[in-house]
């Protein structure tokens, strides 16, 4: 599946990789919160190299939909319930910096996007109340939300809420420009050589798979972070949600706002302005990783959701994404513990990363840089509440039975006499008493161990994005066996 951002010819200049050399900041990771960060921190005359593991945009962001809201479907009462008034508004004014950046950042480099208000509806009588709360929670926390009697939407509604003059765009636009200005700056990038461990002792070596280099610091800009120092894996949910580009036969008539239902499955909706043709983009339907027995069967579900509403519609292209909602709601940025003050991360965006990463690379790079973002200090020194506690609880409590059920499940797998899954499938069988994955995508059969190499997960086959999945922190795999996706940073071993 590709998405309709990442489907476009690559003009992105990468530098070659040279072992030993030194840098004032390295960054891991060129999704948007990578490439912003080092964007700031080149300007300010750092010399800065960004690493990436696959292609920019690979991750989550050529991967997203793309609304560049401070109305989040029903984010903030969420937060509210957690937190005090007080932290609430420090989370909307980190939002609203990274969105001002943001859109001044294309403005300035005449990026494309388009003004739309952004609307939370809701289709039940449940979902009513939870708009009713966001947007009260929205009012006290300074946003300009109204109520609305109806949606341009062909289907009926119990209520929704808009907040005007937001924004969309096309993420890889943003990427591109974002790697212009760094390579403008004087920056690095490389992509294609993975970063495999960080020590710093004596400044920062960054390990990788062609060698290592060094610098003053390090920011872990790889989604979920890839050190297990600070633990965060087990503070992070990860889920898979999908989107379409679908042609509808009435482009005209599409509707103009950004949309989110506020009831599970999620129902997402935007419009975009390809080429020739307005196009309509749907998405929703997310789950944990690794735990949905058929994710295809979710992405069907969508998609038939948007035909049956969007009558005569053609689906264009498919996609799906993975993203990370910390246990206690909010996102995590800055030093990373243990890390001698020399690594960065940030993480934990909920699926609002296009506002919550440029707010992240803002606090990230003012710290390298010693400056001072005062919703930075009081996100920072929140009070973690007892229903965050309980929930990081709950989520390890709930890995620690999807490891010991998987495992039983692996036990029972069938022995491996040189099976050969239908195309398109994969399984998991046992050579002795190891369970191997096997698939077969493309025609060609591949064997590799189903032990996740992050902390021993048993995968599951993705049979929608042909991949093997770990539902314990979310790493994900290529039929072959090859990192798509971290905390892990160590390939499957083939087992042919
Ligand atoms: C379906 C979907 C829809 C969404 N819609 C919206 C939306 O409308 N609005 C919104 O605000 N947010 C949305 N989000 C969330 C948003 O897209 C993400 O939060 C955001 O893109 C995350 O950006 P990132 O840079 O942190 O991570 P990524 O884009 O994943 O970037 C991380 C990069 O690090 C690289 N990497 C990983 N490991 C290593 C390593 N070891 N060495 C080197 N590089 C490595 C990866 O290859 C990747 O390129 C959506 C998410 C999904 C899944
Ligand atoms: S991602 Fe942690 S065990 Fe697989």
């Amino acid at each position: 599946m590709t998405s309709v951002w990442l489907d476009r010819r690559r003009t992105l200049t990468v530098d070659p990789f040279t072992p030993d050399e030194d840098f004032d900041t390295v960054v891991a990771g060129a999704g948007i919160t990578g490439l912003a960060t080092a964007v700031l921190l080149a300007r300010s005359g750092q010399r800065v190299a960004v690493i990436e593991a696959r292609t920019a945009g690979a991750g989550t962001t050529g991967n997203t939909t793309a609304k560049l809201t401070l109305l989040q479907g029903t984010v903030l009462s969420s937060l509210r319930r957690q937190y005090s008034q007080k932290t609430v508004n420090a989370y909307v004014q980190a939002n609203r910096e990274g969105q001002a950046w943001l859109l001044g950042f294309m403005t300035d480099n005449a990026v494309p996007f388009q003004k739309r208000d952004a609307y939370t509806f809701a289709m039940t009588d449940g979902g009513a109340d939870q708009v009713k709360s966001e947007l009260s929670v929205a009012k006290a926390a300074g946003l300009d939300v109204t109520e609305t009697a109806g949606t341009e939407l062909p289907f009926s509604t119990r209520t929704a809420i808009r907040l005007g003059d937001q924004a969309q765009f096309n993420p890889m636009d943003v990427l591109e420009a974002l790697l212009s200005d760094f390579r403008a700056h004087g920056g690095v990038f490389v992509d294609g050589v993975r970063v495999k461990n960080v020590s710093t002792e004596n400044r920062a070596t960054v390990f990788t798979s062609s060698g290592h280099v060094r610098a003053d610091r390090v920011v872990l800009a790889t989604g979920i972070p890839i050190l297990d120092r600070g633990l965060y894996f087990a503070k992070l949910k990860a889920s898979q949600s999908y989107a379409a580009a679908l042609r509808v036969p009435e482009p005209t008539q599409l509707f103009k706002g950004m949309y989110l239902s506020a009831e599970s499955p999620g129902r997402s909706l935007r419009t975009y302005p390809a080429a020739n043709e307005e196009l309509l983009v749907v998405g929703g339907n997310g789950h944990q990783v690794g735990k949905e027995p058929s994710p295809k069967r979710r992405l069907d579900e969508l998609l038939d959701w948007a035909v049956h509403h969007f009558p005569g519609s053609e689906v264009t292209h498919t996609w799906s994404g993975e993203d990370y909602r910390a246990v206690n709601l909010m996102p995590f940025f800055g030093k990373m513990p243990r890390g001698a003050g020399r690594i960065f991360f940030a993480t934990g965006y909920n699926k609002w990363g296009m506002t919550n990463s440029i707010a992240a690379s803002l606090a990230i790079s003012s710290d390298i840089l010693n400056g001072q973002l005062p919703w930075a200090d009081t996100i920072h020194k929140r009070v973690t509440s007892p229903a965050g506690a309980a929930a990081a609880v709950a989520l390890n409590a709930d890995v620690a039975k999807t490891l010991s059920e998987s495992w039983a499940k692996a036990e029972l797998a069938k022995p491996d006499p040189g099976t050969v899954p239908a195309e398109g499938e994969g399984t998991v069988v046992r050579k002795g008493r190891k369970p191997i994955a096997v698939s077969t995508v493309d025609g060609v059969t591949c064997r590799v161990s189903a032990v996740c190499t992050h902390l021993g997960g048993l995968l599951s086959w993705n049979d929608a994005e042909k991949s093997w999945d770990c539902p314990l922190h979310g790493s994900r795999y290529s039929p072959a066996g090859e990192v798509l996706q971290g905390p892990t940073t160590k390939d499957l071993p083939l087992m042919d």
